[in-house]
């Protein structure tokens, strides 16, 4: 058992200090990628807070070599080991993750990790960036992508408009799959299934009909492009007054379960109050109760 446990930890070593030393392979494909929009100060600034909440406790601040000790060690930001890395190459490992540095994937949509990419980039004076060619659509490059939210009261259904401009001139793009979401406290509710967009453009998604609002019955939705990589991130917020009117209590409501002292319920401050007094009580007669045999035996 014990020997199997040293065996254990030994093939866990090697294999850490193989991956050490191996390089870091990175499909041709991935390597190649670049970034469909301009990193701007927008962007780099919108990186650099990434970076400081998911990055900066292993990787510390550019050109500080404030990083952590670990094997294999996480480069400095500034290093040339980071920046000899082709765009697609930091897009690739950052969503991927390998050994100690985590996948990003499920944390960071693909924008922002270009965002952040943008931000390591901006502590090298040498670098130039290329932008890739704009995705087209049917053979259009258009300047700009949009998609829009109405309300169908007939059919019940929130449709999604998806269109893209081009030199002033609007054309609806088809088939193209769009997601719809209502926005909840924590996270996004799915709506629908996903639906692709028809030769108008249009996507329409069934409203369920007990999807709860706020106490006005107001719901934010929020459609999506699935497909980032053509456009980057397309989506777009509405609120609509479609759901059902819910009249939640406000987690601060006064006298709240969970809440400051001074708003407790006043039921659960006198049972509170009154079982610390028994217990206390309690252990006062127990202590008096002793002195007395003290007393006794003196
Ligand atoms: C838990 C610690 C940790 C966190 C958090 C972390 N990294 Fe890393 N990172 C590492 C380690 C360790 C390596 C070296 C991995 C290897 O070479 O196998 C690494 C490697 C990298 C590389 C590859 C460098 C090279 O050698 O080409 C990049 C790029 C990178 N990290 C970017 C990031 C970014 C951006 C973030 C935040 C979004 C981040 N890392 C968060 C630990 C971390």
């Amino acid at each position: 058992m014990r020997n199997k446990t040293i065996l254990f930890i030994l093939l866990n070593l090697v294999t850490i200090v193989l991956m050490a030393q191996s390089p870091w392979e990175v499909p041709a494909d991935r390597n190649a990628k670049l970034s469909t929009g301009a990193f701007t100060e927008q962007s780099q600034t919108a990186g650099k807070d990434l970076y400081m909440t998911n990055c900066k406790s292993c990787h510390g601040e550019p050109g500080k070599n404030n990083a952590i000790k670990l094997v294999p060690q996480p480069p400095d930001p500034s290093s040339t080991q980071m920046q000899q890395n082709s765009d697609g190459a930091l897009h690739f490992k950052i969503s991927e993750g390998r050994g100690p540095m985590p996948s990003f994937k499920n944390v960071l949509s693909s924008v922002d990790v270009w965002n952040v990419i943008a931000f390591l980039r901006s502590s090298n004076k040498d670098y130039k960036q290329q932008v890739a060619v704009r995705p087209t659509f049917g053979g259009e490059v258009f300047d700009k992508v949009e998609l829009k939210l109405n309300w169908e009261a007939a059919k019940n259904a929130v449709t999604a408009q998806l269109s893209g401009t081009r030199g002033g001139i609007v054309k609806p793009m088809a088939g193209l799959e769009v997601k719809l979401f209502a926005k909840r406290y924590f996270g996004n509710l799915v709506v629908d299934k996903p639906v692709d967009t028809d030769a108008e453009g249009k996507a329409s998604f069934t409203f369920p009909k007990n999807l709860p609002g706020d106490a006005s019955g107001n719901v934010v939705l929020m459609a999506q492009l699935s497909n980032e990589e053509l456009f980057g991130l397309v989506k777009t917020e509405t609120q609509m007054s479609i759901g059902v009117p819910t009249n939640r209590p406000p987690l601060n409501e006064p006298r709240a379960l969970w809440n400051v002292v001074q708003k407790t319920p006043i039921w659960l401050l006198i049972t509170y109050l009154a079982s610390v007094l028994i217990v206390w009580g309690f252990i006062v007669y127990v202590m008096l109760q002793l002195r007395a045999i003290f007393k006794m035996g003196e």
